[in-house]
């Protein structure tokens, strides 16, 4: 059979404990200091585990953090966009040392890691902030996190003890080295990756259906962690796709998992890391559309094509298709981009996302040239069970 892509740095990350050995740290653990984790950081505590962010062990220390701010790659050279990092306030940075290994806790005050501290360090916020983000305007959501951590970040490997338990995704939870050999077991040699933090439309769909007319199999995988506050429930896109795949999709051709990790809306930089994950979860290519991972105005529509210019492509391994916006056509009569459509402005049906929630916040189905009904249903169901009670969607 034949062998998939190789993790980026050749290697997938394994850094969950196992056996015994499990139960004995886990013990040991409650003589350690503990450091209670957010909901971001927990994920990224188990997409590092799992090898999801492999090459990388633990959170970043100070020179793997200040080269990937300024040169996009850390100090081993691999290319590496988005700050993978464990803050503290001032004051609980006092009270760990360098050398000790600190548990890591859950939101129920559970330890689900251990952190063997390498270094704790000192940051500039606001350089991280133009760095990542182009802005440091605090209307971002991902700048706006930012904000809202310590100053002081804390390195080292990792172990991991404990995953978070999600009875909605059980099913979709596949890790890199499961997906990886349902790939291999399909026998496909190219599997282009999907990633989305929104309802599936006919545009997705178009761009999904077209990368699948030259590679021989489709991994889509809606980011499940956190998101901003109006973007729509991971459960509910997740109905979406559901309901997509078995009307619309060659099944066979198709596998649907979940990414467990925050969207940081970081536009161009956060094109890069999804390709780069996805590499690890086994995919030889990786769709990139208009806006990947934007938010409102901050980046060009296609900044995030551009940015994969800075890297030579046998240093990413993995192959990003772009697209240019699509759309629907009245007068081609199906899906184009003006790449393929000769036809004016007034021919294409664009709706904006204020649309979007417009036609959903009057009970009303999008029309069908913008999402497959049965999609529509989906959505327009959620939306009334949430007007119902008086919430805005
Ligand atoms: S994202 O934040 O995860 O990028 P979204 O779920 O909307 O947001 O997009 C998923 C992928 O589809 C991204 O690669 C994005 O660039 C692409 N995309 C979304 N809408 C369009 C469109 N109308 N035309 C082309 N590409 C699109």
């Amino acid at each position: 059979m034949r062998e998939t892509i190789k993790p980026h740095g050749g290697r997938l990350i394994n850094r969950e404990v196992q056996g015994n050995e499990k139960l004995t740290l886990k013990e040991k653990a409650q003589e350690f200091k503990k450091l209670k984790l957010c909901k971001r950081e927990l994920a990224d505590l188990e997409m590092i585990a799992i090898g999801a962010y492999s090459p990388l062990e633990g959170f970043m220390g100070k020179a793997d953090y200040q080269k990937v701010l300024r040169e996009k790659r850390l100090v081993n050279g691999l290319p590496w966009t988005i700050p993978i990092i464990l803050s503290v306030s001032e004051e609980k940075a006092e009270e760990l040392s360098e050398g000790e290994n600190i548990a890591l806790l859950d939101s129920q005050e559970e330890i689900v890691g251990i952190l063997h501290l390498e270094e704790k360090y000192q940051v500039s916020i606001e350089e991280e902030l133009i760095e990542v983000f182009r802005t440091v305007d605090y209307k971002h959501p991902g700048v706006k996190s930012v904000y809202q951590r310590g100053s002081i970040y804390l390195g080292g490997k990792i172990s991991f003890l404990k995953r978070q338990f999600d009875p909605l995704f059980t099913h979709y939870r596949l890790d890199p080295h499961e997906t990886r050999k349902i790939f291999k077991e399909r026998g496909w040699k190219t599997v282009v990756g999907f990633q989305t933090r929104n309802p599936i439309h006919r545009a997705h769909e178009y761009i999904q259906k077209s990368a699948l007319e030259i590679v021989d199999g489709l991994f889509i995988q809606p980011l499940v962690g956190e998101t901003k506050e109006d973007d729509i429930p991971a459960e509910v896109r997740m109905k979406c796709y559901q309901v997509l795949i078995e009307n619309y999709y060659p099944k066979e051709r198709v596998v649907l998992g979940v990414l467990p990790t925050a969207m940081r809306y970081a536009g161009p930089r956060e094109a890069v890391f999804h390709a780069l994950v996805r590499k690890n979860y086994g995919c030889t290519h990786f769709i990139v559309g208009r806006d990947h991972a934007g938010v409102g105005h901050y980046y060009g529509p296609f900044d995030a094509h551009y940015i994969f210019e800075e890297f030579k492509p046998e240093e990413l391994g993995i192959t990003p298709l772009f697209f240019d916006n699509a759309f629907y056509c009245r007068r081609c009569g199906n899906m184009t981009t003006s790449k393929t459509c000769p036809h004016h402005e007034e021919d294409h049906l664009l709706l904006s996302g204020t649309k979007v929630r417009e036609l959903l916040q009057k009970g009303e189905m999008l029309p069908p040239e913008f999402t497959r009904p049965e999609v529509a249903e989906v959505l327009r169901a959620w939306a009334n069970s949430k007007t119902k009670t008086g919430v805005s969607v």
